[in-house]
């Protein structure tokens, strides 16, 4: 299904969260490539991934991971990075954290200069070094603060705004109800709902009733702008049910994701049809792990992919199973002729042995 933000219309209602340290723009490459629906740009997902008849698609929109806004406008390298994006990244929303309204305008501006197609602004993150400085779900223990920071971004880009809350700072105080719509009096064209408090951190279990909140506080006076849930989906079932019970208009993934790019995939064919997707095939998976390496080796160098996919294939490995000692024997790795070797060698040899029942 569609999705409106403002004038941008994404592929479907299924987004890739913002996650600091893990959705970087080769992880984004390999997530798009899983799917079949075109981009904003054109740009075809890689059609070997898709289920059935070309159209059941994947992600609609991801997000770089929250970008501190001074170091943008310092044009610290580190942030350039992070901030990276590309043609075939599209669309993709950039999120920016802080509590300096004139400082994030500016660098709202830079993100549009840069082909954000959302301008995000962090009002979630529970860390420390964040709510400190009074940025991130510090926010919302000050909605009148919040709001004027919303209002600055809004008039300073043509971009579309959008803002990720939590459910409130503590159980004491909830904001859900009241502040997603006043953000948007002032030009949020969305509003993603992590359904937990600052408090929670991530357990327990994420609160339906709280997105639902949410849904209805917005919906009361802006029926237009989508309200996107977030929290626990781990499974295309999950999806469901928080779009069921709560009636948002689209969900965003982040832990779940990691490790299985082609759960967009999965999802988009159980909203669709009810049923369960045929399961991608395991060596379609292990190619999808190669993938990432080479993009990582194209845009960071050999050095950085190897330590970089040496930690990932931890993620990875639990879904490309049985393959024996795959961790520990990527571990050691220094080099990118080594991993591309083994890997080769792990997809023929997967092959091999999903070719052998039907053989038999
Ligand atoms: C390691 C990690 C990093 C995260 N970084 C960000 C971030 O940069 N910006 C943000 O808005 N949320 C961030 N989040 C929160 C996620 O986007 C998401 O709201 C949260 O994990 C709940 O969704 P999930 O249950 O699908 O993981 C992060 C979460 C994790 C676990």
């Amino acid at each position: 299904m569609q999705l409106h933000i403002g004038d941008i219309t994404l592929p479907t209602n299924l987004l890739l969260a913002p996650v600091a340290g893990y959705f970087d723009l080769a992880n984004r490459l390999v997530v798009r490539s899983v799917g079949g629906v075109p981009c904003e740009c054109g740009h075809l997902g890689d059609v070997r991934y898709d289920v059935g008849d070309g159209t059941y698609g994947a992600v609609g929109l991801t997000c770089t991971e929250l970008l501190c806004p001074q170091a943008i406008l310092n044009e610290a390298h580190k942030t350039q990075w992070l901030a990276a994006t590309a043609p075939e990244d599209r669309p993709v929303a950039m999120q920016l954290y802080g509590a300096e309204p004139g400082i994030l305008a500016e660098a709202a501006r830079w993100a549009e200069a840069q082909g954000a197609a959302i301008i995000d602004i962090n009002m979630g993150c529970p860390v420390d070094k964040v709510t400190k400085k009074n940025g991130g779900s510090k926010l919302l223990c000050d909605p009148g603060f919040a709001v004027t920071i919303c209002k600055t971004v809004v008039d300073a880009v043509k971009t579309p705004v959008t803002c990720k809350i939590r459910l409130g700072w503590d159980d004491d105080q909830i904001i859900a109800d009241t502040l997603p719509s006043q953000l948007c009096d002032v030009g949020a064209k969305a509003i993603t709902v992590h359904g937990r408090t600052t408090a929670m951190r991530f357990r327990p279990s994420v609160r339906l009733d709280g997105i639902a909140m949410t849904v209805e506080g917005v919906k009361r006076h802006h029926p237009d702008v989508p309200v996107i849930g977030n929290g626990d989906i781990k499974t295309p079932e999950d999806a469901k049910e928080m779009i069921d019970i709560t009636g948002c208009d689209g969900v965003m993934v982040a832990r779940g994701a990691m490790g299985q790019p082609w759960l967009f995939r999965d999802i988009a064919y159980h909203l669709k049809t009810g049923k369960t997707a045929p399961p991608l095939p395991r060596a379609e998976r292990a190619r999808l792990v190669l993938d990432h390496f080479e993009h990582l080796v194209k845009r960071r160098g050999e050095r950085v992919a190897v330590n970089t996919i040496r930690f990932r294939t931890s993620k990875y490995s639990p879904h490309l199973q049985p393959w024996p000692g795959l961790r520990r024997s990527v571990q050691p790795m220094k080099t990118a002729a080594e991993f591309r070797e083994y890997w080769q060698e792990g997809i023929e040899r997967i092959e091999e042995e999903d070719a052998t029942p039907a053989l038999a």
